[in-house]
């Protein structure tokens, strides 16, 4: 089990490629003294076109390499594909805690919400699965959801193409449904997407209040150190995200499956000068 501050072994941390640095920034911002394992997996991605069986393997094999070869102290299911096919069952087979992203997201969704509608978008298997319905029904919020599946955004985004003509075309005819139905805000339920939040919201419009899980993920990783309940009002942090005396600088490790290169050159981009060197994973 994670055992707090005093632990010095890493967060592991995977998505399907560049996606889940949205999370990684947050985490790190939080909590800066804690060691981090990313893995991108580059070499398979996309995942929401893949039966959620396929997705389930993948995430299985790659959380399963994140505690066995890298001791990881917690996984972070950075992805809201994988989330949404497998974190039930890491969860029960993993014997570190696994935190996904889907309700961390819903959390910030309702609470953000004026009117009480809202959208979800998310890839196709995220959408297919019912995961956001699901997790938006049980919060008990009086809330309309509307959701739709957005494919294309994620080989945008990595291809690093975030604000071209082709993929505000695609913008407007995949957000249709949520610019109907008129949400007041809008769940990116996929990680790679807050990389588009700008095309997204000149889409949308300036009114529509645009939510990502990252955050409240992280928010969620500190409390679970702590064992705290994320939701509750008193989960303060107490010294985790505070510099821990004597302990040396947080390590921040990057993998993927893919081009390792091309890894490094955008993911330092996306990211920041955390991600300097990106290692090969051993299935690539
Ligand atoms: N970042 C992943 C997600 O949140 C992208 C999925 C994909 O590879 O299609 O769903």
């Amino acid at each position: 089990m994670a055992s707090g501050p005093g632990d010095e072994r890493a967060i592991g941390m995977f998505d399907s490629g560049f996606g889940g640095l949205t999370v990684a920034r947050a985490v790190i911002d939080l909590l800066p003294d804690e060691h981090l394992v990313y893995v991108g997996d580059t070499g398979r991605y996309p995942y929401g076109p893949r039966p959620q069986g396929q997705v389930r393997d993948l995430a299985h094999q790659i959380a399963g390499f994140l505690v066995d070869t890298h001791d990881v102290k917690l996984v972070i299911v950075a992805c809201n594909t994988a989330s949404a096919a497998a974190l039930g069952s890491l969860q029960a087979e993993l014997a570190v805690p696994v935190l996904g992203v889907i309700e961390p997201g819903v959390r910030s969704l309702v609470a953000a919400t004026r009117a009480g509608r809202v959208g979800v978008i998310g890839t196709v298997g995220t959408i297919a699965s019912g995961a956001y319905q699901r997790a938006v029904a049980d919060t008990g919020a009086p809330v309309e959801l509307t959701c739709a599946a957005c494919p294309g955004f994620v080989e945008f985004v990595e291809r690093d193409d975030t604000g071209s003509d082709q993929v505000h075309v695609l913008a407007e005819r995949l957000l249709a449904p949520v610019v109907e139905a008129k949400v007041d805000t809008l769940l990116l339920g996929c990680t790679h997407y807050p990389y588009l939040a700008r095309t997204i919201a000149d889409v949308m419009g300036r009114d529509v209040v645009l939510v990502s899980s990252a955050d409240e993920t992280a928010f969620e990783v500190r409390a679970a150190l702590l064992g705290e309940d994320a939701g509750a009002d008193d989960a303060g942090g107490g010294g985790v995200g505070r510099r821990v005396p004597g302990r040396g600088p947080a390590r921040h490790r990057f993998l993927s499956s893919g081009d390792v290169d091309w890894f490094r050159r955008l993911g330092s981009r996306l990211l920041g000068p955390e991600l300097d060197t990106v290692e090969r994973t051993p299935w690539a």
